[in-house]
């Protein structure tokens, strides 16, 4: 007899519950990020496949006098980054903004209170004039949180095509939700990774030196330490797909065998039939039709954008419609 564990001590322990008790079986990506996944996502960045990085960083070199010319449009701000990690495409910003003396401050918000204490440190030597105010947060709480964070116009920072984790509903969401933090002056500046090449995507979430693989598989090994179970990671295949007509590239890791996995935590034991599915990740990309439709849908709209030489990459400015 299966023992149906109801009370769960941790959000983790919930979602992994429930994303293994499911059909089809997931985990949420969001816990790839423990330490250990954030230094692999690092080690993602610096690869040659991950073109995400090296093209945004491109069009934040090659459009910053524009970009930055637009944001102080309306005289002094506050420049809130959300996730901003080791702010290396942010920091091409910020010294041209002190270049031009520029009346600002940066507010970099990250979950992780020990990547901000690093960014800040480096601030200081690489361009001390920026005022810095670090904050530790969740995006959600980050949000509440907006409003009071600053008494400032706002210019919101969101890099990465971070969103494209998100599901188009969940996406609108989280638009509605900075949106309804926005004062009409206010802006946000946001990269949107781009419908391309299929191979090129999946070149770029499948990598030969398998560091993707391991990001992926950190979640097992993340539930084996924290909820005490037993996977072998060794057991599933890193397997990424890529939808040309949604635009949704789709992470998973396939049961090799057929296999029972023990959560101890959970109470729970999980039957993996041979070369079922876990999802584990959605890296949505988009185009210029899809990113109106969701900012009408969030009642923003598009002010202006910025690309690279071969459109892989988008940054957008938003503004409040109404
Ligand atoms: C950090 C969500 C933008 O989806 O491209 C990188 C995470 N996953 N390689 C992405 C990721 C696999 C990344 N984001």
């Amino acid at each position: 007899m299966k023992t149906i564990q109801t009370t769960f001590q941790t959000a983790f322990e919930e979602d992994v519950y429930k994303g293994l008790t499911s059909f089809p079986k997931y985990l949420l990506s969001k816990y790839i990020y423990d330490e250990k996944g954030d230094k692999l996502f690092q080690q993602i960045m610096a690869m040659p496949e991950y073109y995400l990085t090296n093209c945004e960083l491109n069009i934040l070199k090659h459009h910053k006098a524009a970009i930055a010319d637009t944001i102080n449009k309306e005289g002094g701000f506050d420049l809130i980054e959300l996730g901003a990690g080791d702010g290396k495409k942010t920091k091409i910003l910020l010294q041209h903004l002190v270049e031009k003396e520029y009346d600002f401050s940066y507010l970099p918000i990250d979950i992780s209170q020990n990547v901000l204490e690093e960014l800040e440190t480096s601030l200081k030597t690489e361009i001390p004039e920026v005022d810095v105010k670090i904050q530790q947060g969740t995006y959600f709480n980050i949000l509440e949180n907006l409003a009071n964070l600053s008494t400032r116009r706002k210019v919101i920072l969101f890099l990465g095509s971070n969103i494209g984790n998100l599901l188009h509903e969940n996406a609108i969401e989280f638009l509605r939700n900075i949106q309804k933090a926005m004062n009409p002056e206010d802006m946000l500046f946001m990269g949107f990774d781009q419908k391309k090449d299929p191979q090129k995507i999946l070149d770029a979430y499948h990598d030969p030196a398998g560091i993707t693989e391991a990001f992926n598989k950190n979640l097992l090994v993340r539930i084996n330490r924290e909820l005490d179970a037993d996977f072998n990671p060794d057991n599933f295949k890193h397997w990424e797909t890529y939808n040309p007509e949604s635009g949704t590239a789709k992470s998973y890791l396939v049961s090799k065998v057929s296999q029972k996995v023990t959560i101890n935590k959970l109470g729970l034991k999980v039957n993996f039939e041979a070369w079922e599915s876990i999802h584990t990740e959605i890296s949505q990309k988009y185009d210029d039709a899809v990113v109106k439709w969701l900012a009408e849908e969030s009642g923003l709209e598009i002010q202006t954008s910025f690309q690279d030489n071969d459109n892989s990459f988008k940054n957008y400015i938003f503004r409040r419609k109404n």
